[in-house]
């Protein structure tokens, strides 16, 4: 610890005079009475953080056996009202967003007046359309103001949004909007991207020749590209807005606790993404609690997380823990790299940015491309960095302490999930020193073990096992949409009695945590979960492949790449422009963040005798760890493997 102490303790002493947790002993006293007395607790902070048209008859019933969780029953409230309605009496001219365009010269400040204006109209457009308390929505928009504004428009009316990622393909869109049965679905005729327009209007035409309950669909006119609308089925944004007629103002719809909020997709070991469900309730405070503990929030701050809102971060941290705690925030439509590299510390500049957050994989290209774009900028005004989505290497960790730092500021690491809603283990800035990889300790309420194996507590510092977390939340899903059973067995089957992450870790002997990455099928490319079940069905696709296998391997950049051994069908020949068009085919069935690093022809894969592809081989061929391959002795035929060596691409090239 005292080597740690004494480089990466800077900030402290200068957060505790003003944190909202002040040191080690503060911390540990809250948390053991969050653990202790999780009912006292969690209605303190549900009583402080949100208005309630009726408070809840019982805190918390739960049965993990069944994943039944339920928060604050009985009790009712809108999400869109504690984002909106009860901040205009003091904030209605504070600036909810700085809305930063792709291109310099587009930006705009959205106050919380703005926003609830825009929202109650839009509210009022869905009714009009029909939209009705519980129907599912789809929106497929790029980080633009209608983004958040037809969120909290669905919140407001009790619809349930489900935003998909404007990278995602129409193929994907197809599926979500069939998952969850929505009938209307919110896009744009396109975004702007390093300076071009992207089309996005057109994957939802694709998407919908496969979705014939879709019965409306509500067009952005942003990149005005002069796109024609089917009449009847679709409707510009504007022109909605501006019927005649149309209320200025709609009731919220009081909501159940426990009523969705949205649907959020993530890929998971097995084929089809899982629709996560998030509620009014427990979601909307845990996002606001540690929105407001973890970046430590004060009146006069100024908040930007780079991510965007089709991911869940974007979701608790731009959207609702940010608009709950009545912050100022950056939404930002472009990339980091666009007009040039220093596009994010031209930004922190600009608007005197304080807190920041980021995801590994931006700091690690950001840092490729020198210090000098830091340079040109004033980056003084920040106070606390955050990252998330991988683990942070050591260098990268290094370079963002000290180059956007300043040696100071504290690099807080969050550790979560789409599933978890919120943050689960991080550092709190003004607690402890923080430890350049880890993501330190569990936040209030949340009880974290690292098992063995054979199900037991791990027993010494350092072991390592899969993470897990042995009591409810508030912000925990609460089901799969329309698949119960499979969130049961996804989260609440491998260690009975708690819900397993998927993630393997290890506690050191100062109890701080440190992520050591999926234990399942699941591949993280720049913060961005894949599953290689949905890659290889992707791959299978193509006429010419026979068989697919699919492993991440470690990459400079994203953290991880995506490396694909292919089985050609008999009589098909390798080449580079079959390479071409399987790569171009798994980008447009998933998206562009779906791309692949690395093709390896492959004649076969190991197998056991009972035929289940060894990934475990797989990944140490990829990651060229030939010495680790381990036991082989179950292997239906050994020579596959010489064979798969003998072959192997060079990824260092
Ligand atoms: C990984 C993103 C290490 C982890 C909020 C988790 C991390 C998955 C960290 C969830 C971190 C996220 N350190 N690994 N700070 N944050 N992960 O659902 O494997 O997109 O299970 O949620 O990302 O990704 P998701």
């Amino acid at each position: 610890m005292t080597e740690f102490k004494k480089a990466y303790d800077a900030h402290l002493e200068e957060f505790q005079k003003n944190a909202h947790i002040k040191g080690m002993e503060a911390y540990q006293r809250l948390y053991r009475e969050s653990l202790e007395s999780p009912d006292t607790f969690w209605a303190r902070q549900a009583d402080h953080y949100l208005t309630w048209y009726k408070k809840w008859d019982t805190v918390l019933d739960y049965d993990f056996s069944e994943a039944r969780i339920q928060w604050f029953g009985g009790g009712r409230l809108n999400a869109s009202f504690n984002c909106l309605d009860r901040h205009l009496e003091t904030r209605e001219e504070a600036v909810a967003y700085y809305w930063e365009g792709d291109d310099t010269a587009r930006a705009q400040a959205y106050t919380y007046g703005e926003l609830y204006r825009r929202v109650n109209r839009f509210a009022a457009a869905l009714r009009h359309k029909g939209v009705k308390k519980g129907d599912r929505v789809i929106i497929y928009l790029p980080m633009i103001i209608e983004l958040p504004v037809a969120m909290l428009a669905c919140a407001r009316i009790g619809a349930v949004h489900s935003v998909v990622f404007g990278g995602f393909s129409a193929e994907a869109i197809a599926n979500r909007i069939n998952d969850c049965g929505a009938k209307v679905v919110i896009t744009a005729d396109g975004g702007f991207r390093s300076g071009k327009p992207v089309a996005l209007k057109k994957n939802v035409d694709e998407a919908l020749k496969k979705c014939p309950a879709v019965k409306t669909v509500i067009v952005v006119n942003h990149v005005d590209s002069g796109i024609f609308l089917t009449p009847g089925l679709e409707h510009w944004w504007h022109e909605l807005i501006a019927l005649p007629g149309l209320a200025d103002e709609v009731e919220p719809e009081p909501m159940d606790a426990e009523d969705p909020l949205f649907i959020l997709y993530t890929s998971g070991s097995t084929g089809k993404p899982k629709g996560v469900v998030h509620t009014h309730g427990g979601y909307l405070l845990y996002a606001a609690m540690t929105m407001e503990y973890v970046f430590d929030l004060h009146p006069g701050d100024i908040f930007w997380c780079t991510a965007d809102i089709g991911w869940i971060t974007g979701h608790s941290y731009i959207l609702y823990g940010a608009l709950v705690n009545g912050a100022t925030s950056v939404m930002f439509e472009g990339v980091p790299s666009y007009p040039d590299f220093d596009r994010f510390w031209a930004i922190v500049e600009k608007y005197r940015v304080n807190k920041f957050y980021t995801a590994p994989t931006a700091i690690r290209s950001l840092a490729r491309e020198g210090e000098a774009h830091v340079k040109k900028h004033d980056l003084s005004s920040l106070m606390l960095l955050g990252t998330v989505g991988e683990p942070i290497n050591p260098e990268a960790w290094r370079w963002y302490h000290h180059h956007i730092g300043r040696d100071w500021c504290p690099v807080i690491d969050t550790w979560w999930q789409t599933e978890t809603g919120g943050h689960m283990l991080t550092p709190l800035p003004g607690v402890a020193p923080v430890k350049p990889g880890s993501c330190a300790f569990p936040f209030f309420g949340i009880d974290p073990v690292i098992i063995d194996d054979a199900g037991e507590p791990v027993k010494h510092p350092d072991e390592e096992g899969l993470l897990c977390i042995r009591k409810p939340w508030p912000g925990m899903a609460r089901t799969v949409f329309g698949d119960h059973e499979r969130f049961i067995s996804t989260y609440f089957s491998q260690a009975p009695g708690m819900y397993f992450t998927g993630d393997a870790a290890r506690k050191d002997e100062d109890g701080y945590f440190w992520i050591i990455g999926r234990i399942d099928d699941v591949i993280n490319v720049s913060g961005h979960r894949l599953g290689t079940a949905e890659l290889e069905s992707a791959l299978v696709l193509h006429p010419h492949v026979a068989e697919a296998a699919v492993v991440g391997f470690p990459h400079a950049i994203k953290g991880q790449g995506i490396y694909a051994f292919v089985i050609l069908k008999t009589g098909r020949e390798p080449s580079d422009a079959l390479k071409k068009e399987l790569v171009a085919q798994v980008r447009r069935e998933i998206g562009p963040i779906a791309t692949i690093d690395v093709v390896q022809w492959a004649e076969g894969l190991p197998k056991t005798r009972s035929g289940k592809i060894m990934r475990r081989i797989l990944k140490k061929i990829a990651a060229n760890k030939l010495d680790e391959l381990g036991d082989t002795s179950t292997i239906a035929d050994e020579s596959v493997i010489e064979k798969l060596i003998k072959d192997k691409v060079d990824v260092s090239k």
